[in-house]
């Protein structure tokens, strides 16, 4: 084992991985193979997976974890998982699998699975980051995001992790306008997974133009009327495919003092945005004790 790989060894490395969450999402045109262009406003809450890593001699592996790991069970930890792809592709930055040290990989997931929030495409993105740490592999930010574009559209905006406009297929990145210095959003989960790929297909036909960004949004208020000028493309076919987002959708605009109501990516996760990060977390706290059964979120976003 090398000096460097011994400096290494003992320590536990972690990275969070912050749930996206797309204010508005406009599907803008198609490419010739068959991916959608988007115009797209991301933010990033505090609501995260927790990605560890434990340097070791054994071959790298993945555990997981969580209230959403766990019944996934190990199937899903093999080297199919985005983790281990990023994984893959951090150790060939390095000059492949034997130039850096094994070890164990423990994903927390506490968000919810296949949901629009990004959640496999933000621990992509954290494995990046946190192996490339660990290793000390330091690619260029070009190296890292020509990483996280292949590992999928999501991933690159998630190596920052905070708020983007998306272009292109989402990963073109430029800078958000200035949020509200007091905004709080509210994100609701009814535990059916959506596959992306069946939301792009079922969604109707029409492209809608890029949006026309201010500078800065002074309150929540004029964000909010902002969005309400705006619309996610994918909102009607995710209701059509999984009946349950129209039911959430319902449930959150009925909430005292919310500004807007939306569904994020392409579902199932919806969310409410409030003036303050404390009104968001008391309408969760009253939500999850009305509706157990549903994954439910509240707190600021950047
Ligand atoms: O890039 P990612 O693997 O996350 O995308 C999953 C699927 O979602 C793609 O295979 C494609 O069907 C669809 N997609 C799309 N346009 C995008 C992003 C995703 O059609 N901009």
């Amino acid at each position: 084992m090398s000096e460097k790989t011994e400096n290494v060894s003992s320590q536990i490395f972690s990275e969070s991985a912050r749930a996206k969450i797309n204010l508005y999402l406009h599907v803008t045109g198609k490419r010739a193979d068959g991916y959608h262009l988007l115009d797209s406003l991301a933010v990033f809450a505090e609501a995260c997976d927790e990605l560890l890593y434990e340097p070791g001699d054994e071959e790298l592996r993945l555990e997981l974890t969580g209230r959403f790991g766990a019944p996934l069970g190990q199937d899903a930890a093999g080297q199919n998982n985005l983790v281990m792809k990023a994984a893959a592709m951090v150790q060939a930055a390095a000059g492949g699998a034997a130039k850096v040290p094994g070890g164990r990989l423990v994903l927390r997931k506490e968000l919810p699975v296949a949901s629009g929030i990004g959640g496999g495409s933000a621990d992509a993105a954290a494995a990046l980051r946190l192996l490339s740490r660990a290793w000390q592999v330091e690619p260029d930010s070009e190296a890292l995001s020509l990483m996280a574009e292949k590992l999928g559209a999501d991933v690159p905006v998630c190596l920052d992790s905070r708020a983007a406009r998306m272009e292109g297929i989402g990963e073109k990145l430029s800078d958000a306008p200035a949020l509200p210095p007091s905004c709080g959003i509210l994100l609701v989960n009814c535990g059916v997974a959506v596959s992306t790929p069946e939301i792009f297909r079922r969604r109707d036909g029409h492209f809608v133009p890029r949006a026309d960004l201010p500078d800065a949004w002074p309150d929540a208020q004029s964000l909010a009327g902002f969005l309400s000028l705006q619309s996610n493309s994918l909102q009607d076919a995710a209701c059509l495919v999984c009946p349950p987002v129209r039911d959430v959708l319902n449930v959150l605009a009925d909430i005292p003092d919310n500004l807007l109501v939306r569904m994020s990516g392409s579902g199932a996760t919806c969310f409410a945005i409030f003036p303050d990060d404390a009104t968001a977390r008391q309408a969760a706290y009253s939500l999850s004790r009305n509706r157990p059964e549903w994954w439910v979120w509240g707190g600021g976003f950047c």
